[in-house]
């Protein structure tokens, strides 16, 4: 199936075909990954963030040099002539003369859009304000595909910043595409789950409630995520809910057998770090699958490989 000069700027962009297409790419590339040290060869990765990251920007650039291809970019725009005043699109129009494909995250919800249109090369929407994150989706899908076997048929739980989070409005999407698919959503009354994302998987079987304690037990997956500071007008209400909900082990303990952990990290404080000894933890695994399907979707992208 192929993907290639194709944006990806939500996960509702690749139809759930195309979505299985990378996932089983990225499985065979986690089985071998000697067998793709060449593929991108001659081929360029621009990451253009203009917003923090440690593992999405480094996934994404360790994902080009195992395929054998390189990297340019900014972390810091300060360092760029966004600091003299240039627009998105002229970066992008600029940046897409000299590479193969642009990664870009940025602060505001709907830059990733906005910069898509503007780019004659595939674009790859790595984080946009507290919108989207869809190769964070697609690393969750392929972490519950390696660990489950199968992505229909499951309950998935949501914990803790739901209004702010992303990755968690990207994923409910994704998921909400899936046979049979139930979500518990678990957040205080000022972190719930935005209206539009609740219309967007309308249809499906929903509950929302504040007890992570009430709904640990009947969940297959639980996402957890970070209480997302950067994106309060009010510290105060930061300082308030920020520690909310905290995963330990007593909690664990109320959970399903082969129940899965989740989370995008970078943790703070929402899952104690005595869990990480539990076989049900998978957050740190699921870091490195995010690396194998970003390798996936570049050579997707890029028509290389195969
Ligand atoms: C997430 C993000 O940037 O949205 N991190 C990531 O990409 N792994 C989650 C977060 O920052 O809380």
């Amino acid at each position: 199936m192929t993907l290639v000069g194709r944006h990806l700027v939500q996960p509702a962009d690749f139809s759930v075909e195309e979505i299985e297409s990378v996932l089983d790419l990225g499985l065979r590339i986690k089985e071998d990954p000697s067998k793709y040290i060449r593929v991108a060869e001659g081929k360029l990765l621009a990451t253009l963030f203009y917003e923090p990251s440690t593992r999405t920007r480094l996934s994404f650039e360790a994902a080009m040099n195992r395929l054998g291809g390189r990297i340019i970019g900014f972390s810091d725009p300060g360092a760029s002539s966004v600091s003299k005043g240039e627009s998105l699109e002229d970066t992008i129009t600029t940046v897409s003369n000299y590479v193969d494909v642009i990664a870009m995250r940025h602060p505001i919800s709907g830059a990733a859009i906005q910069a898509s249109k503007a780019c004659k090369i595939p674009f790859i929407n790595a984080g946009d304000g507290k919108n989207q994150h869809p190769t964070q989706t697609l690393t969750d899908l392929l972490t519950i595909k390696a660990c489950r076997g199968q992505l229909n048929n499951l309950t998935i739980a949501m914990c803790g910043d739901l209004k702010y989070g992303r990755t968690v409005h990207s994923l409910a999407k994704a998921m909400s595409r899936y046979t049979d698919t139930k979500f518990i959503f678990i957040a205080p009354d000022e972190l719930k789950m935005p209206e539009e994302v609740l219309n967007d998987i309308e249809g499906i079987n929903y509950e929302q409630t504040a007890s992570l304690e009430e709904a640990i037990g009947k969940c297959d997956i639980l996402y957890m995520t970070r209480v997302q500071r950067e994106r309060f007008e009010d510290k105060a209400q930061y300082e308030r809910l920020k520690d909310t909900y905290i995963l330990d082990v007593e909690k664990m303990s109320k959970a399903k057998e082969n129940m899965l952990v989740l989370h995008p990290l970078p943790r703070v404080n929402e899952i104690a770090v005595e869990v990480d000894q539990d076989p049900r933890a998978k957050y740190f695994e699921q870091a490195q699958y995010g690396m194998y399907v970003r390798m996936a979707l570049i050579m997707k992208l890029l028509g290389i490989g195969e």
